[in-house]
């Protein structure tokens, strides 16, 4: 295992958390008391009763009693001191032309209308609303008036086809849909709000949908359900004072769909007061947050990264977030750090997927901009592999900025194993498990393995921001989390631990894979596939790719008298795009006469798998043929 690299003495001397070692020890001998401090920085219009209620585990309660909304501590706290007129928000389009920019006090306004037309909707605390937009600061704004009056918001990732967002508007019952005419990829138009009028045709609860202008695109609307968002804030109703909403901390914030090992993806429920907490502590000692940092996230709102340190962790900290419409290599390669230079980023946090990406294109791309404002770099969402790390510590931080690698998960709604800038950092290692927390490496027993082995990676202690639920399936929250193990959360990841307590993230474990940063699972693409008429019977597996971390590939049984050509290659691509997302669409297509199965009739991914990397495929004893 690597050399671990030591902190630079500018990096220390700034950070919140010099002593981490300090921190960490009394963080374990009691974690309730370090999360109070936590959340005594924080405003309460009540106090909380008990920090931890885990009466009825593993249903786990955090600051019970206790009374806020993450919209007070996110915005209007900021709007008593001097953060008033301080950037909250800065925003650039795809194509530079537009930029905007939102003060806290600004953004406590267009937060109150949207909130303000929503109430007008007759949108009240615990209802379900779905968003479904672009990277505009109107994504923000609507979750923010979704949580500032106790609304549960459920955003979508603006690249899901209608087919998913349809069963996601549906499971959650949403009766308001946000969304936009259209969204800006690489210089053309994705059709967002054609995408949700095929989306909510048959959606009995959907009452209204809001629509962003973004694109002029020609659309349709329909008068008795769609209304334009401009025409909306244009009215009596959208204007004066939304009170924030005081919550309990148990209230629900929001669900998040994502992939698990069946076809039907999960809502993860997160709630207001331990998210907040979570999310807020966190970033701050993550990423050293002080006042006059500019943060930048690169992830989408429509994920979790999005979710707690794009939207709510910097606004959470008083930092300044910055949101960009576009990706990072349109028009050229230098876009990014284009946009670090243009707006003084300070600290910049990615995925190993775009530094792969960025890399392969060169120095020069880097070079020709003034990076000296960054101070420190992230990564999330898959292992960064050395060569990677270094090429981001090395071109981009100038070997200064320290790279923090953060490992969490949707369900984890905070990082949770992740360092704090003063720590030895070793590239390729997440780092160590945040303050408060403490995890282990176990065997299928469940037995801690010896340090430098191999095995399952669990989470001990309850944390703040923990999902709640999976929403209205409680069995399945208890039977994929904690009946493994009991009393410990199985995280799905395979890692190891050194002997310095450092954490070493291998991979998933089950069939979820990581596809360019974004979380998918093989069950939900094979049944993507087989709604494709040719296709009789399929099987996904995810592989090693360069850049994208894993690529999808797929076998595929065809219906019977068919046989396979390259035109149906690609019109199997197409169908996955279409019913699923792009992001879906397989690299490759096999199509095969059988497929390896148990005697009781599930596929053998493990088998395809080691066949196409060709490896030993194991013991095949329970294989059906
Ligand atoms: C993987 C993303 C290695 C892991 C926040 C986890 C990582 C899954 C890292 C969750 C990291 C996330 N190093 N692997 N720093 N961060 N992962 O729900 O397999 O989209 O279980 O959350 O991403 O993905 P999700």
């Amino acid at each position: 295992m690597s050399e671990a690299i030591a902190p630079n003495e500018e990096t220390v001397n700034k950070a919140w958390v010099a002593d981490w070692q300090k921190i960490e020890d009394e963080a374990r001998k009691d974690p309730l008391a370090y999360w109070a401090e936590r959340a005594a920085e924080l405003e309460w219009s009540e106090p909380w009763d008990q920090v931890l209620d885990d009466s009825n585990k593993p249903f786990f309660k955090w600051f019970t009693g206790g009374k806020t909304n993450i919209v007070t501590n996110a915005v209007d706290r900021h709007l008593k001191d001097s953060r008033k007129n301080k950037l909250a928000l800065i925003w650039e389009s795809e194509d530079g032309k537009d930029k905007r920019t939102f003060s806290f006090f600004a953004l406590s306004r267009e937060v109150e209308k949207m909130a303000n037309v929503l109430r007008a909707m007759g949108v009240v605390k615990g209802d379900r609303v779905t968003i479904y937009l672009p990277r505009i600061p109107e994504v923000v704004f609507a979750m923010l008036a979704c949580a500032k009056i106790g609304a549960v918001h459920s955003v979508i990732f603006a690249g899901f086809s209608a087919d998913a967002l349809s069963s996601r508007i549906d499971d959650s019952e949403s009766r308001v849909v946000i969304t936009a005419d259209g969204s800006w990829i690489n210089g053309s138009v994705f059709p967002l709000k054609q995408i949700v009028d095929e989306a909510v045709r048959f959606s009995p609860t959907v009452e209204n949908v809001i629509v962003v202008r973004r694109t002029g695109t020609e659309i349709t609307m329909d008068p008795t359900r769609d209304h334009w968002y401009e025409d909306l804030t244009a009215l009596p109703i959208a204007r004066g004072k939304c009170p924030t909403e005081q919550l309990d901390a148990e209230d629900p914030l929001f669900i998040l769909y994502t992939s698990g090992s069946t076809g039907r993806p999960k809502a993860i429920l997160h709630t207001h007061g331990g998210y907040m907490v979570g999310t807020y502590t966190t970033l701050k000692y993550t990423f050293d947050i002080h006042d006059d940092d500019r943060f930048w996230c690169t992830a989408d709102p429509g994920w979790i990264t999005g979710h707690s340190y794009l939207v709510y962790g910097p606004l959470l900290t008083g930092a300044t977030t910055f949101l960009y419409e576009g990706g990072p290599t349109y028009p050229y390669p230098d876009r990014w750090w284009q946009l670090v230079e243009d707006y003084g980023i300070t600290t910049f946090y990615t995925a190993p997927t775009a530094i792969r990406a960025l890399m392969r294109f060169g120095d020069a791309w880097v070079n020709r901009h003034d990076l000296s404002s960054l101070r420190l770099l992230g990564t999330v969402g898959e292992p960064i592999n050395p060569e990677a790390w270094h090429w981001f510590y090395d071109v981009v931080g100038k070997g200064v900025a320290p790279v923090m690698d953060t490992w969490w998960q949707t369900e984890t709604g905070m990082f949770q194993i992740a360092g704090v800038p003063a720590m030895p950092q070793k590239p390729g290692s997440a780092g160590r498990p945040v303050f408060g927390q403490e995890a282990e490496i176990v065997n299928d027993k469940g037995e801690v393995v010896p340090d430098g082995t191999e095995g399952l990676l669990v989470l001990k202690n309850p944390w703040p921001a923990m999902m709640r639920t999976l929403y209205n399936d409680d069995e399945r929250y208890v039977q994929t989390y904690w009946s493994t193990y009991p009393g410990r959360y199985l995280t799905g990841d395979a890692a190891k631990r050194d002997s310095d307590g450092y954490f070493w993230i291998i991979g998933r474990t089950d069939d979820v894979i990581k596809v360019s940063g974004h979380r998918l699972g093989t069950a939900e693409v094979e049944s993507a596939i087989a709604s494709h008429p040719a296709v009789a019977e399929t099987a996904a597996i995810g592989l090693p790719h360069e850049v994208k971390g894993n690529a999808i590939h797929a076998y595929v049984i065809l219906a019977p008298h068919l046989t396979g050509s390259r035109e149906l290659v690609e019109e199997i691509r197409l169908h996955v795009a279409q019913h699923l997302s792009p992001i879906a669409k397989p690299d490759e297509i096999n199509f095969v006469e059988s497929l390896p199965k148990t005697r009781s009739g599930k596929i053998m991914r493990r088998v395809l798998r080691a066949e196409a990397l060709g490896e030993d495929v194991g013991d095949l004893s329970t294989l059906d043929d």
